[in-house]
């Protein structure tokens, strides 16, 4: 039998150590919401491949319209032979995505390469240069994606010089104290001291802040990003990349907004744990580009858009918004009765599935406390539960359930966290220095 110590040892001597893991278990197989390591251990997966399998692992649906694509062929090509599984998922996307205005969908491969195209996309179309970005923002990790997102370490540290014209403007959080007002006046403060306004091609925001630890953004400021960029002849980048395809509880999260996007980044959960993204926008923008401007050798594989299009089928007859919105409030009510008598939980924030807590010490918002959230989720991993953190403080947990995953599988994971939490708050053996 292989061990976990063993693959861990080859991992080290052959794999840089800039790729981190969150855990030393080395995966043998997975369905639904559970995995199994290479020993036969078993854990409840709470992280979902970073949200990719909203319909979870291993999907018979899934599977089988991968079967049948790889029956026929698995890769020609975009540019050079196309294929049915391509446009019809393109139809679908145009179809389903948020606003009335018609719509075009391109494929690629990651969430990073779905950001750096709807930048080009909105360079070219508005001929203006400038993009504004959140701080606290994460938009992936190629040059683009790293200028965008607002976090230095360990994104950025060492990494640049990154494209210029990026621009960064505090994202409101209530519970650090960032209220709407002052993001907008951090907007007018960059408008007047750094750039006029005529040179910003495109804002991006992700409607909850994901790897900058799961804010959502509060009700009406995604509306009035919308009308400063109309205002302004912006174009608005709403990234969906972790909060789309059900997870908040919605198709795409800025539904709840009741905001019609310019250019709309997805992937992850679009092809069920097939490498696919995409770049949903407004007709006349998408066109803005010449044939040849946009594309990429895999980008839009075939047996990924097959799987894209049984994913769609999945979240309709599963009605997998519906079970995102039920897992918040498992989450949420777990989690309040948890906090009355650990006062280390300071904020629970719960948009559908996009679940987390955040920990500080004696309930204070500006003690974050990252050691006790490693040691949360080193613990429940001890115990079978795969758990991931996030936060620009490192003290967030956040639960990213499989949306197709049993109440009662939910129940005993969050049994498990509940115990270690208990358990730990408190008794933290904290990092000196
Ligand atoms: C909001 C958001 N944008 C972009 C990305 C980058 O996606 P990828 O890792 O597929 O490049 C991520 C990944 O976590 C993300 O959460």
């Amino acid at each position: 039998m292989t061990t976990n110590k063993e693959l861990l040892s080859l991992r080290t001597a052959n794999t840089p150590r800039g790729v981190g893991t969150q855990t030393n278990i080395f995966a043998d197989r997975a369905r639904n919401a559970e995995i199994w390591d290479v020993e036969g251990n078993h854990y409840i997966d709470l992280a979902a491949g970073i949200a990719v399998v909203n319909t979870g692992h291993n999907h018979p649906a899934v599977i089988a319209a991968v079967k049948t694509q790889l029956e026929r062929f698995s890769h020609t090509c975009f540019q050079v032979a196309p294929y049915d599984v391509y446009v019809q998922l393109a139809k679908r996307l145009n179809e389903l995505a948020p606003g009335d205005t018609p719509k075009k969908t391109i494929f690629l491969t990651t969430g990073a390469e779905a950001v750096e195209n709807a930048v080009k996309i909105a360079r070219r179309y508005t001929e203006r240069s400038g993009i504004i970005a959140f701080s606290g923002a994460f938009h992936g990790r190629t040059m683009m994606g790293m200028a965008l997102t607002g976090k230095v370490v360990p994104y950025k540290a060492g990494f640049g010089p990154f494209p210029a014209e990026v621009f960064h403007v505090p994202y409101p959080i209530a519970y650090h104290g960032i209220s709407v007002d002052d993001s907008l006046d951090a907007l007018a403060t960059l408008f007047k001291s750094d750039v006029e306004p005529s040179r910003i091609a495109a804002m991006i925001i992700e409607p909850v802040q994901g790897e900058g630890g799961f804010y959502p953004a509060p009700t009406g400021f995604l509306q009035k990003m919308r009308a400063v960029c109309d205002e302004h002849g912006i174009l608005l980048i709403i990234d969906e990349i972790q909060t789309g395809f059900g997870r908040t509880g919605t198709l795409f999260a800025c539904e709840q907004s009741d905001i019609e996007p310019d250019l709309m980044p997805v992937a992850k959960s679009l092809a069920g744990g097939f490498p696919l993204s995409g770049v949903i926008g407004k007709a006349d923008i998408m066109d803005s580009v010449p044939p040849g401007g946009l594309g990429g050798t895999f980008g839009g594989s075939a047996i990924a858009c097959a799987a894209g299009l049984a994913v769609l089928d999945i979240i309709e007859n599963e009605k997998l918004c519906n079970k995102a919105q039920a897992i918040g409030v498992q989450v949420r009510e777990w989690a309040t009765e948890l906090q009355k008598n650990n006062n280390c939980i300071g904020e629970i924030r719960t948009m559908g599935a996009m679940c987390a807590i955040e920990l500080v010490t004696n309930g204070d918002a500006d003690k974050p406390d990252a050691d006790l959230t490693r040691t949360i989720a080193a613990n429940a991993l001890t115990e079978g539960v795969i758990l991931l953190t996030c936060g620009v403080r490192g003290n967030v947990i956040r639960f990213l359930p499989p949306l197709t995953i049993e109440p009662e599988l939910l129940g005993k994971a969050l049994e498990v966290v509940g115990n270690t939490i208990q358990k730990l708050s408190g008794n933290v053996v904290r990092k000196v220095g």
